[in-house]
């Protein structure tokens, strides 16, 4: 498990100091996706580059598998950030080299004889699915393809921990599904750890497990995926999925946000509430949606607004998994 606790980071520069990380503290579960969202300058990479060991904080703790790792003396620290594996923006391969020696690259340096390398990078490629380019250049490969060197070459050391830095925002859309779907089966399979950057909210809605917000280098919100969806004061919630939205409604309506999580049966979801509100309800906008690799039926209906829907509807969020959102006048 990877922890951090009241971890701070300031870069000094010539004219200023910019706390990049101000008192931070985060549990990564083990096996999670742990997505982490916030503007440009929020301190994602920089929370990145902490875990990594590529920098260092001023104070805190980043302690993977209970070890402190800013405490390591250099031969264990390196050790352990075999632990880790990184994945880039830009891939960061080395273009004089082909596919099989920048994946074989980490155990090189690590020392691994010649023979468990070729076997390793052999298991490696298939995995990713490009048993056929290993002897191809860089320049020969497309974004995806690289993108998928660069994963082989993170997990060549066998790490516990993925950390992944905006990895799919030089893809277009098709390639970037087809990475975050070997990213979920290497998580599934391989039962590794993902940390994934990513300023695309929807990208996150559809992989992560967990999610955290950073803003000014605190966190704002974090928790599981389905929780925040399901938290009608979550903010994070709410962005996840579409909420309400500007369409009118006839007097004596009232507009409601239903969000069901877990239940597969969205039809049968909105016939009990027709049922047991006795109302008659228009779906104003919505769908179902895929949150955490589940169905999450978010629907904007328009109702009578009575004092006995109001009760009905609130009794029905506490004994089924719904939540529900009145709004605002
Ligand atoms: N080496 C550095 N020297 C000085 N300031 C830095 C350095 N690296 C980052 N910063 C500053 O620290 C803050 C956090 O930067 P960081 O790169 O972690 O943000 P980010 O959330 O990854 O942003 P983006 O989404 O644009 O990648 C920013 O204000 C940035 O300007
Ligand atoms: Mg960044």
């Amino acid at each position: 498990m990877l922890e951090l606790i009241d971890v701070t980071k300031t870069y000094r520069t010539k004219s200023r100091a910019i706390t990049a990380l101000d008192g931070l503290s985060l549990r990564v579960p083990e096996r999670a996706i742990f997505g982490i969202a916030g503007r440009s300058g929020a301190g994602k990479s920089t929370l990145i580059r902490v875990v990594n060991a590529l920098e260092r904080p001023d104070v805190g703790q980043v302690l993977l598998d209970g070890e402190d790792l800013l405490r390591l003396p250099f031969k264990q620290l390196r050790n352990r950030r075999r632990k880790i594996g990184m994945i880039f923006q830009h891939f960061n391969l080395l273009h004089s080299q082909t596919v099989r020696e920048n994946i074989e690259f980490p155990l090189r340096i690590a020392g691994t004889a010649k023979v468990q390398r070729r076997k390793r990078v052999d298991e490696l490629v298939e995995l990713v699915g490009l048993g056929d380019r290993v002897k191809n250049y860089p320049s020969q490969l497309s974004g995806g393809q690289k993108q998928r060197v660069g994963i082989a070459r993170a997990l060549a050391a066998n790490p516990s921990v993925l950390l992944s830095d905006e990895a799919t925002s030089a893809l277009d859309s098709e390639t970037t599904d087809q990475i975050l779907e070997l990213l979920l089966s290497i998580n599934k399979e391989l039962g590794l750890t993902i940390v994934l950057i990513t300023h695309e909210l929807e990208l996150l809605r559809r992989s992560a497990t967990h999610v955290a917000v950073l803003e000014n280098g605190r966190l704002v919100e974090h928790g599981e995926v389905l929780d925040l969806i399901a938290d009608v004061h979550s903010r994070l919630g709410r962005d996840l999925l579409p909420g309400f939205t500007d369409a009118p409604v006839a007097p004596g309506r009232v507009k409601v946000l239903i969000t069901a999580v877990g239940s597969g049966r969205h039809e049968a979801m909105l016939a009990d509430i027709a049922l047991e509100t006795g109302s008659r309800f228009d779906v104003v906008s919505g769908g179902v949606y895929e949150v955490s690799t589940r169905a999450v039926g978010r629907f904007e209906l328009a109702l009578d607004d009575t004092a006995s829907l109001r009760r009905t509807l609130g009794a029905l969020a506490e004994r089924k998994s719904i939540s529900v959102e009145f709004a605002r006048e």
